[in-house]
């Protein structure tokens, strides 16, 4: 049984473009997260992508069988390469991404590993920012030095010392943006233009924006990445990875694929194709969620400070306001007053969100970096990174956000009661 995949090209309507007089409009995120890859059902075929658990595909004749093998005929032979229900999720993130081809991993770890070593060698540099994802950063401080690639670690929001550093030459530019706790932007389009004049590929994380609201290949990157298991998926029932971007660059990360067999399994695939349905209304949701949440902290007694690219105060707004179109994204986080202690007061008091090393699924997630996105980074690089002891992301789900408001509120009233909102004393003389 094999899932309906509908080719078309970046960005554009399929449907449109069967209809040559009219004029071609690209579909909206919405429904590209509905139909992208896929077709409307015909007598009798299944509405779902049907899950193909299959490790291999079986041939009648071996002239056909060598044909898909030797890719001459399209099809499939074993589910390490390809598998029809992953297919289908490769072309909906691609067309989402607006990207030339797609690859899909195990994990988002997986995608990033895989790229990162597809695509650079011994000998080779690699230029990046220090706020990295915490998994991705042990990637680029441990692993990478080793088989002698070297790592340049850039000040995230230092856009002159990535401009220098990728003009010193280098193979790779890593990017991730908005970045994994702290929530920093980066301004891919200005990093791009310069690792392009140094000759380098570029690599955007976009797991935190979504394509919903960033594209990462409209503004230079020639890589985006998605950590599918968060808000891709957006129900934390299944881990998956994404590499799409240039077609020539995503067939050398497939190639590298096959061979290390990371591969996705076809119904954590499945799973992640039925959360990507609602991908546009969840990330909407979230985003106005994060936003009102931000905007209630910051005037929070309670609270030292906050990190969303959303707000005026955030550093990078500006830039952020730029390029993330759609919105600022569901993650953000905070710094509550009585350091670690406090989050530890905090966080059991909490009565809607999961207490757990994870993020962009429809309930809402919070946890310290010390448990959850840095948990492999010591206290003293944690602190060398900016990102404080008292700090609790927290990932708004799709709740009503005046639950989410009382629900903090109340947690924080717990941890101290000069932490109740609304107690602004203003002392005289
Ligand atoms: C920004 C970012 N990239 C990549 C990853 C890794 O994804 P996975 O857990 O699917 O391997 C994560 C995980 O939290 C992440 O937050």
């Amino acid at each position: 049984m094999t899932a309906c995949v509908l080719k078309r090209d970046a960005g554009l309507s399929g449907m449109h473009k069967m209809d040559q007089k009219k004029k071609f409009e690209p579909l909206g995120s919405g429904t590209e997260a509905v139909w992208g890859g896929e077709v409307p059902a015909q007598s009798g075929a299944p509405t779902q992508p049907a899950i193909a658990q299959s490790v291999a595909f079986g041939y009648a004749d071996v002239d056909s069988w060598q044909a898909v093998a030797l890719g001459q005929e399209p099809g499939h032979i074993y589910s390490r390469n390809t598998n029809p229900t992953v297919k289908v999720l490769e072309e909906k993130v691609r067309l989402l991404e607006g990207a030339e081809a797609a690859t899909s991993f195990a994990s988002g770890m997986a995608a990033i590993s895989n790229t990162v070593f597809a695509l650079v060698k011994p000998g080779d540099r690699l230029v990046t920012v220090k706020d990295t994802y915490g998994g991705t950063n042990q990637l680029f401080r441990e692993f990478l030095p080793r088989m002698g690639v070297n790592v340049c670690l850039c000040e995230t929001v230092d856009g002159d010392q990535i401009e220098r550093e990728v003009g010193n030459g280098c193979r790779m530019l890593y990017l991730e943006t908005p970045t994994n706790p702290t929530l920093k932007v980066v301004e891919i389009e200005r990093a791009a233009r310069a690792a392009h004049a140094a000759g380098a590929v570029v690599v955007t994380d976009n797991t935190f924006a979504t394509p919903i609201n960033q594209r990462p290949l409209e503004l230079g990157a020639d890589l985006v990445i998605h950590s599918a298991s968060k808000f891709l998926g957006g129900h934390a029932d299944a881990l998956g990875g994404i590499a799409c971007g240039a077609a020539e660059l995503v067939r050398a990360i497939y190639h590298f694929r096959e061979i290390t067999g990371a591969a996705l399994d076809p119904f954590a695939a499945y799973l992640l194709l039925r959360g990507m349905k609602t991908l546009e209304l969840r990330v909407e949701r979230q985003n106005a969620n994060a936003m009102a949440v931000a905007g209630f902290l910051e005037r929070h007694p309670g609270i030292e400070r906050v990190f969303y690219p959303g707000l005026v105060s955030h550093p990078q707004h500006e830039i952020a306001k730029r390029q993330m179109k759609g919105g600022f994204g569901g993650v953000l986080s905070f710094s509550i007053r009585g350091g670690f202690p406090a989050v530890k007061a905090f966080l059991p008091r909490l009565k809607l969100a999961h207490r757990a090393a994870n993020l962009g699924s429809v309930e809402t997630v919070a946890g310290p970096p010390a448990t959850t996105s840095h948990v492999e980074v010591s206290a003293m690089d944690r602190a060398a990174m900016g990102i404080p002891e008292a700090l609790v992301r927290y990932s708004c789900g799709i709740e009503n956000v005046r639950d989410l408001i009382a629900d903090l509120d109340q947690a924080l009233a717990g941890v101290s009661p000069q932490f109740a909102a609304g107690e602004v004393t203003e002392c005289v003389g």
